[in-house]
Parts: structure tokens; C-alpha cells; sequence
């Protein structure tokens, strides 16, 4: 089998899907659009991509809603970073997203972040450059969580090998599950054209891993309990989302997630840009920004 390596550059943020445990609060307004304490729930993802130092991002989101994304985030320039967006027609599962990709790909290595999911830690740049800057195969993640049934589900020996794959597992194998944040090498498409639809009808991502693990190229890097995994597909999982974000950034006030100051320091865009984004915003979050910079 052709094993490749290199470093993930592109990011895919995916930012579909139909959000229905939402409801009613998904009925008119995309579920990554919802606000997560001061800012919409897409920024924590796009953050982590770029922490990541990716600066090319494909968001992919549904055709009601992919023009609010681009009226939010434009063409990523205020971010020093390129934005660009795909649609995908109906929700047909995460792996579609790199089908719908090809393109963007262009037979590179490349990330994929769900935009419902948040990270947060003191180790989580280095974790996701590390992630990125090394590709062979696959990397996927594992976290512990109290409720791995509702997630995919690794098993793992104690070498850390990966001994099996399973997708919301009524009686799981082991309790780490696998956020959603993935790292493929070249072979990715490959791989993603070979699916076919599962028993729900979607194309899952798990079976993208399932093919790496059989070619023994999947690899997962553990995310301790010093990480916040949150996911925000619930009311519940929103509620408290939103009240982890406030009391961190009240005890610290430091933001969680800013764009612009990860772009800053990133050397995305110059203290002139961030100065200049800061008075765009005459409120706390812009007095955030105007305080990172020298002249504040
Ligand atoms: P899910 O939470 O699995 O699905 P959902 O967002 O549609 O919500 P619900 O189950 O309540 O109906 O999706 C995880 C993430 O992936 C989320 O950010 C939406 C995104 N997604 C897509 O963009 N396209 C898809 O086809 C699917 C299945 C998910």
C-alpha cells in the first residue's frame, strides 16, 4: 500500500447538518451560528484550526445556510487567513464533506473539524500542531467521556495500539471517545470515494478510519483529562458550553476562541489590523482586542 506523510496546510470546517436536537432553536438558524457565551459556536472550531496553523480553510454548510457563514466570516482576510465555501445539498454524513472537497484537497494532506465541536487547553496547540505537522495515515483523537455510547468509540491495547473502531456503540469496548477533529494524509479521497452509504443512509466517517486502521495507518493521540471536549449538540451540552466558556473568561479575562488574537499572535495579521478590527466593535469584545495591542 502507498504510505505517504506530510503536513496538514488545509482545514475542512464542517458546518451542516440539520442540528434536529435543537429544535426549535435550529429551525431558521443554523446550529454553529448559535451563540456560545460572546461569540457564535463556529469561531471555537475555526480557532482550533487555527492554533492548528492552517490558514486554508473549505467551510461546507447547507445551501439555507451557508451565506450567513460567509456574511459572518467572509474571505478570512480580517483573520489573515483564506475562507472559501462549499455547500452540501443534504446532510449524507461527515465524510461526504471530503468528497465535496476534492478540489480543495488537491491530493494534500488535510484536516477535518466538526463545527459543533470546542477545544480547550493548555497543551492544545502543541497537540494539534504535533497532529498536523506529522501525517501518515490517519490521527484521530481519544478522550475520555462518562457517555461513550453516544460517540464513536476506540479501543485501545496498552501500547496504545488501536485494537477496534466502533460507531455509538450500545455496549462500548472501552470509554474514549473520538472527538471531532481528524487528520488525513493523501489517501484520504481515495478512501472517501469508496463508501457507501450505512444502515442510517449517511457516509460515516468511521468507516474512513476503519479503512486506515485496516491498511495499519490509523493513529490515535491521546487527549488527557487536562483538555475540555465539549460538544454542543444538545440544550444541555449547549447550556453548559456556554457557562464553561463565561467562567473561564471571567477568572482570567482572557477569551476563549478570539479570532483575531490568535491571529495576532500567530503573526496572521499586524498589530495595525488587530488595532483597526478592535475599533470595528464598540463594546467589551473590542476593547479585548484594542487591550492585546501595545497602544492600548
Ligand atoms: P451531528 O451532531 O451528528 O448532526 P446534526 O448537527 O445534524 O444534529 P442532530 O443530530 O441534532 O440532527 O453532526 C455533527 C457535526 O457535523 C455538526 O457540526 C453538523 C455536521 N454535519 C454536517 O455538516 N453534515 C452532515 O451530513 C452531518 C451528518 C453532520
Amino acid at each position: 500500500m502507498n504510505t505517504t506523510s506530510g503536513v496538514a496546510r488545509k482545514g475542512i470546517l464542517l458546518a451542516g447538518g440539520t442540528g434536529s436536537r435543537l429544535f426549535p432553536l435550529t429551525h431558521v438558524v443554523s446550529k454553529q451560528l448559535l451563540p456560545v457565551y460572546d461569540k457564535p459556536m463556529i469561531y471555537y472550531p475555526l480557532s482550533t484550526l487555527m492554533l492548528a496553523a492552517i490558514r486554508d480553510v473549505l467551510l461546507i454548510s447547507t445551501p439555507r445556510d451557508v451565506d450567513s457563514y460567509q456574511r459572518l466570516l467572509g474571505d478570512g482576510q480580517v483573520y489573515g487567513i483564506n475562507i472559501s465555501y462549499a455547500v452540501q445539498p443534504d446532510p449524507a454524513g461527515i465524510a461526504q464533506a471530503l468528497l465535496i472537497a476534492e478540489e480543495f484537497i488537491a491530493g494534500e494532506p488535510v484536516a477535518l473539524i466538526l463545527g459543533d465541536n470546542i477545544f480547550y487547553g493548555n497543551q492544545l496547540q502543541a497537540l494539534v500542531r504535533q497532529a498536523a505537522s506529522s501525517i501518515h495515515g490517519a490521527t484521530i483523537f481519544g478522550y475520555q467521556v462518562r457517555d461513550p455510547q453516544r460517540y464513536g468509540v476506540v479501543e485501545l491495547d496498552a501500547q496504545g495500539q488501536v485494537l477496534s473502531l466502533e460507531e455509538k456503540p450500545t455496549r462500548p469496548k472501552s470509554k474514549l471517545a473520538i472527538p471531532g477533529l481528524y487528520f488525513y494524509d493523501q489517501q484520504v479521497l481515495e478512501i472517501a470515494r469508496q463508501l457507501t452509504p450505512s444502515a442510517r443512509g449517511e457516509l460515516e466517517i468511521t468507516s474512513v478510519h476503519a479503512e486506515y486502521l485496516r491498511r495499519g495507518q490509523l493513529h490515535v493521540l491521546p487527549m488527557g483529562r487536562g483538555f475540555a471536549w465539549l460538544d454542543t449538540g444538545t440544550h444541555e451540552a449547549l447550556a453548559q458550553a456556554t457557562s464553561f466558556v463565561e467562567a473561564i473568561e471571567k477568572r482570567q479575562g482572557l477569551k476563549i476562541a478570539c479570532l483575531e488574537e490568535i491571529a495576532f499572535r500567530n503573526g496572521f495579521i499586524s498589530e495595525a489590523q488587530l488595532l483597526a478590527r478592535g475599533r470595528q466593535f464598540n463594546n467589551e469584545y473590542g476593547e479585548y482586542l484594542r487591550s492585546l495591542t501595545s497602544t492600548s
